[in-house]
C-alpha cells in the first residue's frame, strides 16, 4: 500500500466510510469551499484533542463546527433575528459566526476552547455537507495543515502537510474559493470581523445595512482571534505545577500525582486524554462551593502538554 493509499475518491461507499471514521473517534480531512478541513466530531473531546496534536498546534483553539441544517442552530447556539437573516442569506457559504453557546454539555468544552461562545459554519461543498449529514453529528474542523504552515486547497495538500496521521483525507478536487471563511463575531450589539476572509466587509455591511467593525484597531474589541481566549479563565485562584495541594484547593491531578485527588486529568499520564478532559474539569472544579481554589499537578511538556501548559498558564494568570 502506497503513501496515496489515505486519499479517497468520493463514492457512496467512501463517504459511508468517512461518516463511520467520524462516528469512531477518528479524523477525516474534507473538502469545503474554502479550504480542506481537519474533521472530527465535535462532541468527542478524545476525537478533538487528536486534531490538536495532529496539526502540532501549541495552543488550544476554539475550533469550527460545521453544521449542514440550519434548524440544528437555534439547539446549538443562542440565535436572534440578526444571526438567521445572516445564515438564511449567506450560508451554506464562506462567512463564520461566533456566538453565545447555548448547548454547555462538557464534551464540546475542548472544541469551544473552554469559552462561552461557539462558532459555527455551513460550508458549500456538498461532500462536506453529505459527511455532516451522515456522521449525524456537527464536525469540528480547523483548516487541514500543521500549525504555522499554508492552508491546504487540494487533498495532496493535506497529505503533503499532514500524511498519516489523518485516518482519510476525501478528494473534492481543488476548493474553489481557495481562502477561509470571513469570521464575525455576533455576541455584542455591533457585527465585528475576527478574520477577513471569503466573504467581503462591504458584502456584509450591505446586507445589514451597518458598518461591520474591524476587530483590529479598537481597544475595546479584541484584536484578533485568539485574543478572546485570555478572557476565558476560571473565576477559582488556579495554581499549577502543584505536587501537594493546600486543605482549600481543589486538586486535579495527573498520572501518579494525585491518585488521590478528586478528578485526574489522566491517571495513565496521557497527554491526549488530558486535553479532552481539561476543561471539563476546570469547569467543574470552578463549581465547587467547598473549595475555594484549585491546584493542577505538573503537566509535562510533551505531545498536547505543551498545549495544556499554554492553557492553564494563562488562566492561573491574574494581574
Ligand atoms: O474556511 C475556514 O474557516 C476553514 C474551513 C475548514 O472551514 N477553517 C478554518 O479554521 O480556517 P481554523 O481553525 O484554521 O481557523 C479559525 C480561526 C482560528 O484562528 C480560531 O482561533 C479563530 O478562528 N476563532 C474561532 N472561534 C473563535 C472565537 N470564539 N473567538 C476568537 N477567535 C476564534
Ligand atoms: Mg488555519
Amino acid at each position: 500500500m502506497s503513501e496515496i493509499s489515505r486519499i479517497f475518491p468520493i463514492t457512496p461507499n467512501t463517504l459511508l466510510q468517512a461518516a463511520k471514521t467520524i462516528q469512531a473517534g477518528g479524523l477525516v480531512a474534507m473538502p469545503t469551499e474554502t479550504v480542506y478541513g481537519l474533521g472530527a466530531d465535535a462532541y468527542n473531546a478524545t476525537a478533538v484533542a487528536r486534531i490538536f496534536e495532529a496539526k502540532n498546534r501549541p495552543s488550544f483553539n476554539p475550533l469550527i463546527s460545521h453544521i449542514a441544517d440550519l434548524n440544528f442552530l437555534p439547539d446549538y447556539a443562542e440565535t436572534d433575528e440578526r444571526v438567521m437573516a445572516l445564515a438564511r442569506h449567506f450560508w451554506p457559504g464562506p462567512l463564520t459566526f461566533v456566538l453565545r453557546r447555548k448547548d454547555f454539555s462538557s464534551s464540546l468544552d475542548l472544541a469551544c476552547a473552554g469559552l462561552p461562545t461557539v462558532t459555527v459554519r455551513m460550508p458549500n461543498h456538498p461532500v462536506a455537507l453529505d459527511l455532516i449529514r451522515t456522521a449525524g453529528t456537527p464536525i469540528v474542523a480547523p483548516s487541514a495543515n500543521r500549525s504555522q504552515s499554508i492552508s491546504p486547497t487540494t487533498a495532496r495538500h493535506v497529505w503533503d502537510s499532514l500524511g498519516d496521521r489523518v485516518d482519510m483525507i476525501l478528494d473534492g478536487g481543488a476548493c474553489s474559493v481557495g481562502v477561509e471563511s470571513t469570521i464575525i463575531d455576533l455576541t455584542g450589539t455591533h457585527v465585528v470581523m475576527l478574520r477577513p476572509g471569503g466573504i467581503a466587509k462591504e458584502e456584509l455591511e450591505t446586507f445589514l445595512n451597518e458598518p461591520v467593525l474591524l476587530s483590529h484597531g479598537n481597544p475595546d474589541l479584541p484584536s484578533s482571534p485568539g485574543q478572546m481566549l485570555k478572557h476565558y479563565a476560571p473565576s477559582h485562584p488556579l495554581r499549577i505545577n502543584v505536587t501537594q495541594p493546600m486543605p482549600d484547593e481543589f486538586f486535579i491531578g495527573f498520572g501518579t500525582i494525585g491518585q488521590g485527588a478528586p478528578l485526574n486529568l489522566s491517571p495513565t499520564g496521557d497527554t491526549r486524554e488530558a486535553a479532552a478532559n481539561l476543561f471539563a474539569y476546570l469547569h467543574r472544579a470552578d463549581e465547587q462551593t467547598d473549595f475555594p481554589k484549585i491546584a493542577m499537578a505538573p503537566i509535562p511538556d510533551t505531545g498536547l502538554g505543551l498545549a495544556i501548559n499554554d492553557r492553564i498558564r494563562r488562566a492561573a494568570y491574574r494581574s
